[in-house]
């Protein structure tokens, strides 16, 4: 471990029992001296509380060789636009973390801790900077929703077309979107639905999470007219037009998203490689798109779905984890993977992919929270 490393673990040790009242000072100092900054968080900020102080945190421990976070950290920057945040925002920020951190320290802090958060948080400032100076797109995207349809108690299937110009993407990748007539400055990460059409227009499929803030607004307030915002493409998840592999993906409720619009983008030059997608959900209800793979598969003879369920006795049809339902078919030996959804799910379908002997290289994965 280099020297600013053990520096950083070092100190933060000092504090870390006490995040949530480190958080409440640094959030405090931002606002107090700089009150105008309050507009650019989400009004209800509980869920939030930790959120930028401990990407923060993360960021500078994971210091030890900045370059390799250089794209990430671009990206991060570039990202930042959508809140709002400009250069001179970098050191309100940086300021209130060195004071919270030396406030509850206490004795033990030292101008070496000081000096090793310093330099690290401003090599990841400037990294962030410098993405978002160069970024040519626009901070965000108003898209206007057209429609708004429900495909089962929780699921949501949204179309919307930019309306500045056209949004640039992959199929595979995905977006952050905000309602901000009903959840302002609440981003969260949706993927497209479809590949990038004539018209402009972009899918998602939402499912509304318990009190999920986004989801619920997204499936059960939104409506047709709506303007959301839309921030740029991000992932990695998409095609490589050149391998001749046949293909594999697996998706988990509406991970089913980013899968689709590969299979979109398939349909419009594929005539050689098999594709099979095993489509998973908790019961028959949650198939939410299955007619529409059916009509794909029933039009495209390289295309088979075989949907399963979970937790539906009465579901004619493969019963189980859809990570375990691949195992029962194959083999596996020489295809290129896809696999999306919630993280148990991803998690559950990589593990029964790796004793399947899959070489990690041939799989791409996105999945809908931490794994
Ligand atoms: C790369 C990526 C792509 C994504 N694509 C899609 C997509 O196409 N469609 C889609 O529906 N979602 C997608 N998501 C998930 C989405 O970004 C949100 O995380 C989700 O909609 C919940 O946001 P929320 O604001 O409603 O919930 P939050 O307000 O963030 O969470 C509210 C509460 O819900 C609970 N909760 C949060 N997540 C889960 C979970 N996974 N399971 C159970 N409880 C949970 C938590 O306990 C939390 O307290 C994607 C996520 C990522 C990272
Ligand atoms: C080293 C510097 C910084 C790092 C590493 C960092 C990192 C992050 C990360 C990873 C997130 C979560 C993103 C998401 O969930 O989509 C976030 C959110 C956010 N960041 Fe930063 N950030 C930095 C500086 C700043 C600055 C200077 C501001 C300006 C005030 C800022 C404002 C925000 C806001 C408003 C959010 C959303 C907060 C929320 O949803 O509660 N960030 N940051």
């Amino acid at each position: 471990m280099g020297n600013l490393s053990r520096l950083l673990k070092e100190s933060w040790t000092l504090v870390e029992e006490q995040q949530d009242k480190v958080a409440g000072y640094f959030y405090a100092r931002i606002f107090l001296s700089n009150p105008h900054l309050r507009n650019l968080f989400p009004v209800t900020m509980d869920v939030q509380r930790a959120r930028l102080l401990g990407a923060i945190v993360t960021a500078v421990q994971s210091l030890d060789d900045p370059d390799r976070f250089e794209e990430y950290l671009r990206q991060l920057g570039k990202d930042h636009r959508k809140f709002h945040v400009e250069p001179e925002h970098y050191d309100v920020v940086g300021g209130a973390l060195l004071e919270a951190l030396r406030t509850f320290a206490g004795e033990a802090w030292s101008i070496e801790y000081d000096q090793a958060w310093g330099d690290a948080y401003n090599v990841i400032a400037k990294k962030m900077i410098a993405g978002a100076e160069a970024d040519t797109n626009p901070a965000y995207w108003h898209a206007e929703v057209l429609t708004h349809e429900r495909r089962a108690k929780d699921i949501a299937v949204i179309t919307c077309r930019p309306l500045q110009y056209p949004l640039e993407f992959r199929a595979g990748q995905y977006v952050s979107v905000e309602a901000p007539r009903y959840q302002p400055r609440l981003w969260r990460t949706y993927s497209m639905a479809n590949a990038p059409n004539k018209e402009g227009t972009i899918e998602f499929h939402v499912r509304a999470l318990g009190a999920g803030w986004v989801s619920s607004a997204l499936v059960r307030r939104v409506q047709v007219g709506d303007l959301l915002r839309v921030a740029a493409p991000m992932g990695t998840m998409s095609l490589d037009r050149k391998s001749t592999r046949d293909i594999v993906c697996v998706a988990g409720g509406t991970g089913l998203a980013p899968i689709k619009a590969l299979i979109e983008e398939l349909t419009r030059y594929n005539r050689t490689r098999w594709v099979h997608v095993f489509f998973g959900a908790k019961d028959r209800d949650d198939l939410y798109d299955l007619p529409e793979l059916n009509k794909l598969a029933a039009r495209y003879p390289w295309l088979s779905v075989v949907p399963a369920c979970s937790d539906d006795k009465n579901f004619v049809g493969e019963q189980g984890n859809v990570g375990d339902v691949v195992a029962r078919y194959g083999p596996w030996g020489d295809h290129d993977f896809f696999v999306s959804g919630s993280s148990s799910m991803v998690k559950n379908t990589l593990r029964t992919l790796a004793e399947l002997k899959v070489p990690a290289v041939r799989i791409k994965y996105d999945t809908f929270g931490d794994i």
